[in-house]
């Protein structure tokens, strides 16, 4: 039987790390990272993703902003937003929340947030400096992967990864991500032909596409290493919904190494490498030693 990896646990205490962290800059420098959170429209999903980022930023030491406009506002209005976010001092991080209405133009508005204060790391600068190797602001859920990863296999050097899924917010940062730690890469997605044959060569599969249940015992060698990013919520058979991943872990924890579970694996690790990065880019915007144990 496969070894949990307790995501919710790691989130814990990287949580308190970066509390620490947090405490030490307030202390020596008198300073306080500040994020900054954008959220348009009333999306109920949306709303209890910003809900637990500003409580998490808060129980870090952290400032919070939040912003909130209605569905309907106009583009320049957000644009505005954004610039004045870019000028403010006291925020070291801005996040737009995602899904956007439909008359705003997404790459637009990432592509209007300072990269330095970009902690999602999704601004087009920021994609080309993570896929050449530069210091860059790095997606919080591969970051996530990345760390959970690292803590319970050590050195990634010539294992062969398999992703599936290639979003631009978790597949290809992920690829870019196990290949600087020397991975043997491979991206596969909706039209890769046996997807089950190109999953079983990965000793770590990361699933990333948001279909439940997706990959099943045929798609796992012995021993794998799984993490499972999918989120997905379906019918429990008893009039309510529950929580799956992209992986069948009934069928997959058996013969894996090692799993992610949904809820408590992945999950958790997204909001904590948010704040993760918000302290990386004020540490960066003052001049100050990163802490090592935060980024890629
Ligand atoms: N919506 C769902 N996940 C994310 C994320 O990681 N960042 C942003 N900005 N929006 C999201």
């Amino acid at each position: 039987m496969a070894r949990i990896i307790d995501g919710k646990a790691f989130a814990e205490g990287l949580r308190g790390r970066i509390a620490g962290h947090v405490a030490r800059i307030a202390r020596d420098h008198g300073i306080t990272p500040g994020l900054a959170v954008v959220l348009v429209g009333e999306d109920p999903a949306s709303q209890v993703y910003v809900r637990n980022k500003a409580r998490q930023t808060v129980a870090a030491g952290m400032a919070s902003f939040e912003h909130r406009l209605p569905a309907d506002v106009p583009a320049d209005r957000l644009m505005a937003l954004i610039d004045r976010l870019n000028a403010d001092p006291a925020v070291h991080g801005i996040l737009v929340q995602l899904p956007l209405p439909r008359h705003l133009d997404a790459t637009m508005v990432i592509n209007a947030i300072d990269p330095a204060k970009d902690v999602d790391g999704f601004h087009t600068t920021n994609v080309g400096r993570l896929h050449t190797g530069q210091p860059a602001m790095v997606p919080c859920t591969p970051l996530g992967c990345l760390m959970l990863l690292r803590h319970h296999l050590g050195d990634l050097s010539g294992a062969e990864a398999v992703v599936v899924g290639r979003s631009n917010i978790v597949g290809r940062p992920m690829a870019a991500l196990l290949l600087q730690d020397n991975a043997t890469v491979t991206i596969a997605h909706s039209r890769s032909r046996d997807l089950a044959a190109t999953c079983r060569r990965a000793d770590i599969l990361v699933a990333a596409v948001g279909r439940p249940g997706m990959i099943g015992a045929g798609h796992v060698r012995p021993g794998a290493t799984v993490i499972d990013v999918g989120i997905n919520r379906v019918d429990d058979g008893a009039g309510g919904t529950r929580l799956v991943g992209d992986v069948d872990f009934d069928a997959v924890a058996p013969i894996a190494g090692a799993i992610t579970p949904v809820p408590g694996g992945v999950g958790p690790m997204t909001i904590a490498c948010l704040l993760a990065n918000t302290l990386t880019a004020c540490c960066r915007r003052h001049g100050l030693p990163e802490p090592a144990d935060l980024a890629a």
